[in-house]
């Protein structure tokens, strides 16, 4: 874990310290130390069972480590403005639009400005012809532009994503990886899990690799990919390790 700060050429965004997790005496995360740069996209990888989502909930404020911490650089210690989407999008029993405005609202956004925001967001997604259906009767690759949407609407300066391809036909995923690309065009640090390779070479700067609820290895994305410094990352980069 020498090359831990490899990837920092920007002022930092995130630090990690010793961050542990454990649940009913086993423990799922184990003194996990980083840094995270304050630009560009991260992309988090390692077998099934890693510990990526938890990680991933940890950062995102949604589960508490048993020890460790967090530490915000830009915000004072606290968390910057941030937007999460999972492998099987989240939605309220409500119309598409309003499951935006919806988030908008949690947000304490004005609520004038609500709709307006909720409309370009869907619009930009191409979701407009559905935006007073269901949520819920869409399609799965629908629900996860709206899952992206909703999250370009909060304008996040962080953006987690566990693993938002996984369920979807290639189509599908083509447009999460080209809204990744926008969300990163106007500058939203991006932390994604994905155990796509070449999904990882497209989209990622650097890459952090789990095993067994410890980061094994942290490295700019083209020197991981060319060049994996340990065993397990370069079995997983030869795609002999089960995810
Ligand atoms: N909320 C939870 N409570 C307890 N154990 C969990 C929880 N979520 C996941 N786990 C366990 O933690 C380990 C890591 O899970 P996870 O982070 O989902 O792995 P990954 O996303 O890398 O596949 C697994 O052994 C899983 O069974
Ligand atoms: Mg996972």
């Amino acid at each position: 874990m020498n090359d831990m700060h490899a990837a920092s050429t920007s002022a930092p965004l995130l630090t990690l310290d010793k961050v542990t997790f454990r649940h009913r005496g086993q423990t799922l995360l184990q003194n996990i130390s980083l840094t995270l740069s304050s630009q560009g996209s991260t992309i988090v990888m390692g077998p099934n069972g890693a510990g990526k989502s938890l990680l991933m909930r940890i950062c995102h404020g949604l589960l508490t480590p048993t020890s460790g911490r967090l530490h915000w650089h830009d915000t004072g210690g606290r968390p910057p403005r941030q937007a999460m989407v999972f492998q099987r999008p989240v939605m309220l029993r409500r119309s598409a639009i309003a499951n935006v405005t919806y988030a908008l609202a949690v947000q304490g956004t004005c609520w004038r400005d609500r709709k307006p925001l909720a409309r370009e967001a869907l619009e930009r997604f191409g979701l407009t012809d559905v935006a007073h259906r269901p949520a819920r009767v869409l399609s799965g690759g629908e629900q996860q532009r709206l899952a992206l949407a909703r999250a370009w609407a909060l304008r996040p300066a962080v953006l987690f994503l566990d693993e938002p391809t996984s369920a979807l036909d290639p189509a599908a995923i083509k447009a999460v990886e080209d809204a990744v690309t926008d969300f990163g065009r106007v500058g939203t640090r991006i932390i994604m899990n994905t155990h796509d390779i070449s999904q990882a070479k497209r989209l990622g700067d650097d890459v952090l690799f789990l095993c067994q609820g410890r980061v094994v290895e942290h490295n700019n994305a083209e020197s991981f990919f060319l060049a994996p410094r340990t065993r397990d990352a370069s079995a997983f980069v030869r795609g002999e390790l089960v995810w």
